[in-house]
């Protein structure tokens, strides 16, 4: 199969956010994840240190925090100072001790060395609590809550330039839930007290692929808004915990750029398009395995939906499945980087994330190492590429209906700070070697990195790597150059970098 691509045919400079990571209070995220002062991995902070030894790894750009639902009922003034005191969590049912709060994330994201991204509380909150937040992390010294900041011992503004008004409160699981309507009116008012304490920041807020939600929202706070936030689960087993099949997973590859589409044809209908960006700011392939939590069904007991919750932590689901699939909507991702400015992959750690925790270490999982590829050695430039002879396979979707799936799926960059290219090439192929023709004019030799495993099952866990990345010298480049793709893998070809 031929790639053809040429260096004038340019998509656009990605942004370095579109590999964002999320965090919520939710499991053993935080606690148990990434903050856990009685272990002796972590600093003196309480931080896992292998953990922010994995993320600097990955380049981590921005982290998303603290939900997703839970921020719904939130509340940030318990989360500072002291003391700290316990709440129960109505969105996730279970208690939540505070103790880690908006200092101990940014202080957290310094040490990762990303830009923190705050979600704030549009379910039970108010717009006047949300603009507190603002102060107490931007303002220098002005006003109760810059001066609380600083008597928490932190003298320089926390700067975060990064925020958004609510999270998926359009949806009836979310606390504090608005009809279309009321959410545009809310987010101005939020937003409008937001950048009046401090007019730099860059704002989002929750939306959808839904016209009416979208409309609304725009019609009213378009104005005040830099970024439109939408989500994505594909493979939605958030009651059932029962991951679909490979030949599913490649279906859902068909729909990766779905919502992407329909965001931005709604932006460019309204004339926004130059002005917001969209904010993929949480995705993933698998839904997270919380049953029975957002139901309103009486006699639910605490076991039947915190317990089944620990089954998140099962690395052997997490395979080259997930990695095939993670590779190819940051494909996706890059190939729309005109509209799509930030993406973060929910969540970065334990539940379905890209790392898993336990008392002695770490597992990386399959999809660790797909960021791993990407942030090392993808170029920023996206060029546009085609397969012009893309050969096909037929799978059943998750609902046992035909599709057919193209085999490879291709994604063309080059460096602004330097020279060479860098082409991913995913092989869907279950069990077959394909090979790709490299029909392009470029120079210099060429390196293999790629990750594979033994077959589409492959995973790691603790004490057992299936997965990691390889590398390999593949000689000088030529035009029509062939390189052999191996099964279910994500390649990335360096040439003359
Ligand atoms: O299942 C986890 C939840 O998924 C997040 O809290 C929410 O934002 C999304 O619906």
């Amino acid at each position: 199969m031929k790639i053809v691509t040429s260096a004038v045919d340019v998509i656009g400079k990605r942004s370095p956010m579109l590999y964002g990571q999320f965090i919520e209070h939710f499991h053993r995220q935080i606690y148990g994840g990434i903050y856990d002062p009685q272990n002796s991995l972590s600093d003196e902070e309480g931080f896992r240190k292998d953990v922010l030894e994995a993320l600097r790894a990955i380049h981590v750009p921005i982290v998303r925090w603290p939900g997703g639902c839970f921020v719904s009922s939130y509340h940030w003034k318990d989360g500072v100072g002291q003391p700290r005191v316990p709440y129960f969590d109505k969105a996730w049912r279970v208690e939540e001790s505070n103790e880690f709060g908006t200092d101990e994330f940014v202080s957290w994201c310094r040490k990762v060395g990303c830009e923190p991204y705050i979600c704030t509380n549009a379910g039970t909150g108010t717009a006047e609590e949300m603009s507190d937040w603002v102060e107490y992390c931007n303002l220098p010294v002005e006003g109760k809550f810059a001066r609380m900041r600083i008597q928490n011992g932190h003298e320089a503004p926390f700067c975060v330039k990064y925020w958004s008004v609510g999270n998926e409160n359009y949806g009836g699981h979310e606390i504090g839930a608005k009809p279309a309507g009321e959410w545009g009116r809310l987010v101005l008012e939020s937003a409008k007290m937001m950048k009046r304490v401090d007019p730099t920041i860059e704002l989002s807020a929750a939306a959808l692929t839904d016209l009416d939600w979208n409309i609304d929202l725009l019609r009213h706070s378009g104005q005040f808004l830099n970024w439109i936030s939408i989500h994505q689960y594909w493979d939605q087993i958030h009651e059932t915990n029962q991951p679909s099949d490979y030949p599913a997973v490649l279906a859902f590859t068909n729909h990766t750029e779905d919502a992407i589409r329909k965001v931005k044809g709604l932006l460019m209908a309204m004339g926004l398009e130059n002005r917001i960006r969209i904010a993929f700011d949480e995705w993933n392939l698998k839904e997270w395995y919380h049953p029975k939590v957002h139901t309103i069904e009486q006699g639910v007991t605490k076991e039947e939906y915190v317990t089944p919750r620990d089954q998140n932590d099962d690395n052997a689901i997490y395979t080259m499945g997930d990695a095939i699939f993670t590779a190819c909507f940051l494909n996706a991702l890059n190939r729309n980087c005109d509209i799509v400015g930030m993406a973060n992959f929910a969540p970065v750690i334990n539940t379905r994330g890209c790392i898993f925790t336990h008392p002695e270490g770490l597992v990386l999982r399959s999809t660790y190492h797909v960021f791993y590829l990407y942030t090392n050695y993808m170029g920023d430039i996206v060029q546009r590429a085609v397969c012009p002879d893309m050969e096909r396979c037929t799978v059943r979707n998750h609902r046992g209906v035909e599709e057919t799936v193209d085999l490879l799926d291709i994604c063309v960059t080059k460096f602004s700070d330097g020279p060479g290219m860098a082409v991913a090439v995913v092989n869907k192929s279950p069990e077959h070697f394909e090979e790709a023709e490299l029909d392009f004019e470029a120079g210099g030799a060429v390196k293999g990195y790629y990750i594979c495993g033994e077959s589409v099952s492959s995973y790691n866990d603790i004490a057992h790597t299936e997965v990691f990345v390889q590398e390999e010298e593949l000689g000088e480049f030529a035009k029509g150059m062939t390189v052999r793709l191996r099964p279910h893998s994500v390649e990335i070809f360096r040439i003359g970098c």
